[in-house]
């Protein structure tokens, strides 16, 4: 009892060599904050859920990160969001993907774990299953950042790594990882990267880790990354770091992302 620990991400991408200073000093201010966000919550006896919950939709709602305002944009200039959150006491889970319209997908996808049976709704169904849970509703244009859009629209690049997420474990001993991101700059409509699911982009086992992963969503998916990290854990009797760079390093190819 007592003990608790947090770990967030806000990306694998690297700034460009000619980013002000300014900028970075914006991303670390806001990444404290976001970490200060949990501590206050699992030092005062919260637990791992609302701490990653809270500290993901702190990020959503930051326009830095690639995760709710300020998502990049599909080939056709619009915005599809995934997320995911899972808890490692139970294995339980809940996921979004391509949302629309839903402010804080991380919370819609709580919702899912918490309020239905299932665990992924996509496209409309999840965005209506917002509506139904009366989770905060925005058009598709509050996603948008003005000067990352004057940007897509001149160049179609923006940088990419900005996915978020955060692993916490609780006093109680509980971990929960959850995962939110805009997806990949110009990606095809409908196209569902790795964050919304379960075993690629998010996992949670108490008996091993929390995991969330950032960057190319396919190459998560197809190595089943999150999973294999845990598996890595309980199966072969790895140490953390020994799943992570086995992983990272040696199945991946360089510069795919990180968890
Ligand atoms: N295994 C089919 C389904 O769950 O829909
Ligand atoms: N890892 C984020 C994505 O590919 O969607």
């Amino acid at each position: 009892m007592g003990k608790y620990t947090i770990v967030i991400h806000g990306g694998a991408g690297d700034f460009p060599k000619d980013s002000p200073e300014e900028l970075k000093q914006q991303y670390i201010n806001s990444l404290t904050e976001a970490l200060n966000i949990g501590k206050n919550i699992l030092a005062n006896g919260g637990t791992s859920i609302d701490a990653v919950e809270k500290v993901i939709n702190y990020l959503e709602n930051n326009i830095l990160f690639n995760s709710g305002r300020g998502a990049v944009f599909t080939l056709e200039g619009k915005h599809e969001l995934d997320a995911s959150i899972m808890q490692g006491k139970d294995l339980s889970s809940g996921a979004v993907a391509g949302v629309t319209i839903i402010k804080n997908p991380i919370s819609l996808a709580r919702l899912v774990m918490e309020k239905t049976p299932h665990v992924l709704f996509a496209g409309k169904g999840a965005d209506d299953l917002g509506i139904q849970l009366g989770v905060e509703i925005v058009p598709n244009s509050y996603f948008h950042d003005s000067t990352g859009y004057q940007k897509w629209l001149k160049s179609n690049i923006k940088q990419q790594g900005e996915t978020v997420g955060c692993v916490a474990l609780d006093q109680y001993g509980n971990i929960t990882a959850g995962t939110s991101t805009g997806g990949r700059q110009n990606k095809m409509p409908g196209r569902v990267g790795d964050s919304p699911l379960i075993n690629a982009g998010t996992y949670a086992n108490n008996n091993t880790c929390g995991v969330s992963a950032t960057g190319i969503g396919e190459l998560f998916i197809r190595n089943t990354i999150a999973f294999n990290i845990s598996a890595l854990m309980e199966y072969k009797g790895y140490t953390l770091k020994q799943a992570c760079d086995e992983m990272i390093y040696k199945r991946l190819p360089e510069g795919s992302g990180g968890v």
